[in-house]
């Protein structure tokens, strides 16, 4: 009897530190969320550098257009070909489009995946459980390196071409992905997919 009174009350911390109140769960491996979440952020993400690039051998302005005009409808293209009721989307503390802007639980995952990368780790992936008006989803996030090629558009202000960041500024006053370092954590890839689709 004495026992079991303590194995409950030692249930209790336990239980609070991974369901949140706001309906959240951390999964440490499931294989078959990973191997979705991972195959739809690569197509994004594919997807996406093949239209950079394509762009930015002609002008860096005409790359501008490109994520401006066509990152959120490429975006709700590979989410249509993934089909399923998967849902795709790029997000950020330091968003450029508000339409990017973090919801509650991207804001948690993003926060962790910032936490581990100060440790020093460098995690590939991070998985949720969440319920999202009753349904509940995995959601598998992709964190995001500024390389190279990113500084251009989303580098030091004082370092960038004062054309290209006088467009930026005009097409999003609200700008906030600018300032980042070679090698920072800029940002997620965030994949939904249905309880349903993993068995
Ligand atoms: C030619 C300029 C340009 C380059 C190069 C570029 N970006 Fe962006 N990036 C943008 C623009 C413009 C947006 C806003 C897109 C939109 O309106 O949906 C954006 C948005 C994003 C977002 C979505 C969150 C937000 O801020 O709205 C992420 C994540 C991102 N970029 C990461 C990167 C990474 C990583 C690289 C390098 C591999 C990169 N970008 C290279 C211009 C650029």
């Amino acid at each position: 009897m004495k026992k079991l009174f303590v194995s409950s009350i030692l249930a209790i911390p336990i239980l609070i530190s991974c369901e949140h109140s706001n309906n959240i769960s951390y999964i440490d491996n499931n294989p078959q969320v990973v191997q979705i979440g991972e195959q739809a952020s690569k197509k994004l993400l594919k997807t996406l550098k093949g239209e950079l690039v394509k762009a930015i051998s002609k002008s860096p302005y005409e790359a501008i257009e490109v994520c401006n005009k066509k990152a959120l409808n490429l975006t709700k293209k590979v989410e249509e070909e993934l089909n399923h009721g998967i849902k795709i989307k790029r997000t950020s503390f330091k968003y450029r489009n508000p339409s990017n802007k973090p919801d509650e639980y991207e804001e948690e995952a993003l926060e962790k995946l910032e936490e581990l990368f100060e440790e020093g780790k460098n995690p590939e992936y991070l998985v949720q459980k969440v319920k999202e008006n009753g349904k509940t989803y995995y959601r598998y996030y992709k964190p995001l390196k500024i390389q190279n090629v990113c500084l251009m558009c989303h580098g030091d202000p004082s370092k960038m071409d004062k054309k290209l960041l006088a467009k930026i500024k005009s097409l999003y006053p609200e700008d906030k992905a600018t300032g980042y370092k070679l090698g920072d954590f800029r940002g997620v890839i965030r994949v939904s997919i249905p309880e349903e689709l993993v068995k």
